[in-house]
């Protein structure tokens, strides 16, 4: 199994077979414990990851590049203008040019309609290993972070649990559809039973959504839409409410959150989560805008797992470098 991911690109969970993705969490576990009795793990020593980020990150950036120095090897924190990317340099010259000198590229791209198909043209010209860190359709090192975290709080006994993504109000910024796509597309794999929350204006990628439901179907699970808000905490095991824009709408951030403030009551509180079922988790990939999006008291509060899920990032990152890197002279 190693050598068979050794040199794959990671760009969505859906093109991983779940014995792929399952080494990662077995990796990710292994590693995650290694890490707290404090046993060294230097697998990518003299390794180097090229990190690209076309937008901001904390957790991203921190867990890839804290997770290159725990494995013994490095990563260059670039940015466009840091690069000839800036002066319009092509992927595919930027691709082979980073292959010549490391082991690893990983790219964040959130440009609605670019971020994808860039990830995926240097891929083609690549002859390292691609990591999708986030672009506009997928965030899967984020899905498996929150896979990993239900699975830990609910002793693996994920089948037939109720996970609700659901929409919230944010005044903060346009999100990505990234993360509740990647969420709806690998949950039902695991034999979780979703439910997609939203108001009407925020719909996601309608060929996500038919794959998510193909998904579900495959493995027997309930893929439920909603538009309230209430019907997708009512029982749920697991909720996360989280804001994202309506892409499919207006790309222009100013009407979409314009859009959005017809919902401000959609937002995740006590009386929410008070409806959802008995040991239920809040999740939120973060950054969290508090009072929008969720209450101080909700997310600070006894149901929030959402810094072991931040947390999580780290050995998801770790397990699929080490999986994906390692055993290249
Ligand atoms: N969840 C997540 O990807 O966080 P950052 O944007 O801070 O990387």
């Amino acid at each position: 199994m190693h050598s068979l991911l050794r040199g794959k690109h990671f760009i969505s969970t859906q093109e991983w077979t779940k014995e792929e993705l399952n080494m990662v969490l077995d990796v990710a576990r292994d590693l995650k414990r290694q890490f707290a009795i404090g046993i060294p793990h230097r697998l990518l020593q003299d390794k180097t990851l090229f990190m690209m980020f076309f937008e901001q990150s904390t957790r991203t950036r921190n867990s890839h590049e804290a997770g290159m120095t725990q494995l013994g090897g490095h990563a260059h924190d670039l940015t466009p203008d840091k690069m000839q990317i800036s002066h319009g340099e092509a992927p595919k010259d930027t691709a082979k040019v980073l292959s010549r000198y490391g082991h690893g590229i990983s790219i964040r791209n959130c440009f609605y309609g670019i971020g994808n198909k860039y990830i995926r043209e240097v891929a083609e010209h690549s002859s390292i290993p691609i990591f999708n860190m986030q672009c506009d359709i997928y965030h899967p090192n984020q899905a498996m972070a929150d896979l990993m975290t239900i699975q830990e709080k609910f002793s693996n006994e994920v089948k037939g649990k109720k996970v609700s993504v659901i929409w919230a109000y944010t005044r903060s910024y346009m999100k990505p559809l990234s993360v509740p796509q990647s969420q709806i597309l690998l949950f039902p794999r695991f034999g979780m039973d979703v439910t997609l929350a939203f108001p009407e204006e925020f719909q996601l990628m309608p060929e996500i959504v038919e794959q998510a439901k193909e998904n579900a179907a495959a493995t027997g699970s309930k893929f439920t839409i909603t538009h309230d808000m209430d019907e997708a905490f009512a029982g749920a095991h697991v909720v996360i409410p989280k804001s994202w824009g309506a892409q499919l709408t207006t790309t222009d951030e100013k009407e979409s959150l314009a859009l959005g403030e017809k919902y401000r009551d959609w937002i995740c509180d006590e009386r929410r989560m008070a409806m959802t079922a008995q040991n239920s988790i809040y999740l939120h990939a973060l950054p969290a805008d508090r009072g929008n999006e969720v209450t101080d008291a909700v997310i600070d509060g006894p149901h929030s797992v959402v810094f072991d899920a931040a947390e999580n990032r780290l050995h998801i990152t770790k397990a699929l470098l080490a999986l994906c890197m390692a055993g290249r002279p």
